[in-house]
């Protein structure tokens, strides 16, 4: 029963076509999007290329100037929509959602900042990457990449980024695909995606929640399961302080989110059910997937909080060890999955 349930996640998976990994880029010349190519020949990914609504432009003309320019109206008002350049809204710009569990970003260097139409993007659609695995390749000519990591840490500061960022210049160019596939391993982006699903229940209300592919997220999904009397403070947040600590790499979110799970200091967890914005620091340790409910289900006082291990971590794990190829099959106008000779509907029942 548990691996015909581990199979239907996989199925599940096939039938929205929800891939994990998005890669979306930039690329003036060509260099970014040769990158891209070669990511996808080492990773399953979606690929959104980002392009400016204004065509034929010559960003390098008169020295480049147009690039700066552009760099430099965000620079003066970096919080105002405005001073982006505009995207091509012809072409999909899809939002990140919960679709993605990872985002690649590949972008050029432009006077040692991220290329302005990139910031674009991010600034539309870095909020949605808050908690989200986030990768950063950047080509230049030369220049090192210390702006752009600072550019996309503004954009997108949420998120948990891989530990390391990729440059690839005119110096170490033609090594590019090596230097893409051991970023890859480096990264561990070619496994089989484990985000850990896990399972928060409060006056008999269960949510799914997932957590950070961290440290902390790992640390904390150690200690599960785990029943504890959460405390009520300030109407929007349930705290409660741990035996022992966790480790950390705080960050200020900014805007907390109904439904984030952080760890304030080293040892309290927090559990947050209103939206609000808020300057203080915490660690990411993952987050309700849908909050729906949240509030009414911990209520105004203290509350017992039981987080426990989602079955579907261990059973979806099951389902990326087998290797069985699965097919889509469409007969009289109705959808099957065939796999190891099995015909299955959309709902994981077995057919034939
Ligand atoms: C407007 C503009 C500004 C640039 N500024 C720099 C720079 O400051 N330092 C550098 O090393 N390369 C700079 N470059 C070169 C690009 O970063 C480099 O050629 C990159 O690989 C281009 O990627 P692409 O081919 O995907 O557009 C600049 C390019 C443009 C168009």
């Amino acid at each position: 029963m548990k691996r015909i349930f581990a199979f239907f996640c996989t199925l599940c998976a096939i039938i929205t076509g929800s891939a994990k990994t998005l890669v979306v880029y930039y690329s003036y010349t060509g260099n970014a999007r040769a990158i891209v190519t070669e990511l996808t020949n080492h990773i399953s990914a979606d690929v959104l290329e980002i392009q400016p609504a204004e065509k034929g432009l010559h960003y390098e003309a008169n020295n480049y100037a147009l690039g700066m320019q552009l760099l430099n109206a965000i620079s003066a008002a970096p919080d105002n929509a405005a001073s982006y350049p505009a995207i091509d809204e012809s072409r999909a710009i899809a939002r990140y959602g919960s679709t993605y569990s990872t985002v690649i970003i590949v972008t050029p260097l432009w006077w040692s900042r991220m290329a302005a139409i990139m910031q674009s993007y991010l600034f539309r659609t870095g909020a949605d990457l808050a908690g989200k695995k986030v990768g950063l390749i950047v080509t230049s000519a030369s220049s090192s990449i210390s702006g752009v990591v600072a550019d996309c840490k503004r954009l997108v500061p949420n998120a948990n980024y891989l530990s390391d960022n990729l440059w690839i210049n005119n110096s170490n160019r033609a090594n590019m695909p090596t230097l893409v596939a051991n970023w890859i391993d480096a990264c561990g982006l070619n496994q089989a995606q484990t985000a850990l699903q896990i399972k928060v229940t409060a006056a008999g209300k269960t949510f799914e929640a997932t957590l950070a592919d961290s440290e902390t997220g790992r640390a904390f999904a150690a200690l599960l399961p785990m029943t504890v009397t959460m405390n009520e403070l300030n109407g929007n947040e349930k705290y409660h302080y741990l035996t022992s600590s966790l480790p950390t790499d705080a960050y200020q979110p900014g805007t907390i989110q109904a439904g984030d799970l952080m760890l304030y200091g080293n040892n309290c967890v927090v559990l947050f059910y209103q939206t609000f914005s808020s300057t203080y620091s915490y660690t990411r340790i993952g987050a309700i997937n849908d909050p729906t409910g949240l509030s009414a289900a911990l209520g105004s006082g203290n509350v017992s909080v039981r987080f426990e291990k989602s079955e579907l971590t261990s059973l979806t794990r099951n389902a990326q060890t087998d290797s069985a190829p699965c097919t889509k099959v469409m007969e009289n106008g109705v959808l099957y999955l065939k796999h190891n000779g099995t015909t299955y509907n959309v709902q994981g029942q077995e057919i034939r």
